[in-house]
């Protein structure tokens, strides 16, 4: 018996990183236009013109690909049952030293919770950024209020997919090779997804 589960195939892979890769090209890209103190990021794109550019080039494929990606999970993350509240309000067992026994499906609550808001705030930005493109389309108040909302999204999305990247990584070792190569060990399915490590293999019991 194979030591390994399949956990994304090859497309969810690739969409998964092109995600990531218009991602950071938008925050290195777009911290210039956020504040003086990060101009100097510009440079990487040619200057304040080039970044722009690649910002709105960016930031295009990001909100289709993103988009894509939340609407590829989204039978996974739109229920919670009672597992998932019971995750919830032990807070995944991450802030408390006594032992929790996670019973996870696909994902758990906290990675529905992420997926959700991740497929929110990208409309939002798009939205935001697109008043933002082509002002004078639309009434000043407008496009003040979308400049504010676009900056403030923009840094709850850095301080979320900071904590998203700490947990897929050091945080749970085992979890980037999903990722990575598609499969994770049964080890790994067992104790993080336990439900859904059932489903797949049709074991009732951890075996
Ligand atoms: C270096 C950066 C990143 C790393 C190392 C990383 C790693 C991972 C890993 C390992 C998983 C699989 C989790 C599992 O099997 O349970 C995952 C899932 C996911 N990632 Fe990332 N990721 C990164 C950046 C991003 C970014 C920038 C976004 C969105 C803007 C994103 C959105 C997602 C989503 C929606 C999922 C599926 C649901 C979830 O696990 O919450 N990731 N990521």
């Amino acid at each position: 018996m194979s030591k390994y589960v399949e956990r994304f195939n090859t497309p969810e892979r690739v969409l998964h990183w092109f995600v990531t890769v218009t991602f950071f090209t938008q925050l290195l890209s777009g911290l210039g236009l956020y504040s003086r103190l990060f101009v100097g990021y510009q440079d990487f794109f040619g200057g304040g013109q080039g970044a722009i550019l690649v910002h709105k080039i960016a930031g295009i494929l990001f909100l289709a690909s993103s988009l894509l990606l939340f609407l590829n999970h989204r039978r996974e993350i739109s229920a919670m049952d009672d597992d998932d509240r019971r995750w919830l309000s032990k807070m995944g067992g991450y802030l408390s030293r006594e032992p929790f026994q996670e019973n996870n499906g696909k994902f758990n609550a906290g990675q529905k919770l992420f997926g959700i808001f991740m497929g929110m705030a990208t409309l939002v930005l798009g939205v935001t950024g697109i008043v933002i493109w082509i002002p004078l389309s639309f009434p000043r108040v407008v496009v003040q209020l979308s400049l504010l909302v676009h900056g403030l999204i923009f840094v709850l999305f850095i301080m979320v997919v900071i904590v998203h990247i700490y947990l897929a990584t050091i945080g749970n070792p085992g979890t980037l090779d999903g990722m990575l190569w598609g499969r994770v060990t049964r080890l790994w399915a067992r104790k993080h997804h336990g439900k859904w490590f059932r489903e797949i293999t049709g074991q009732e019991k951890a075996g």
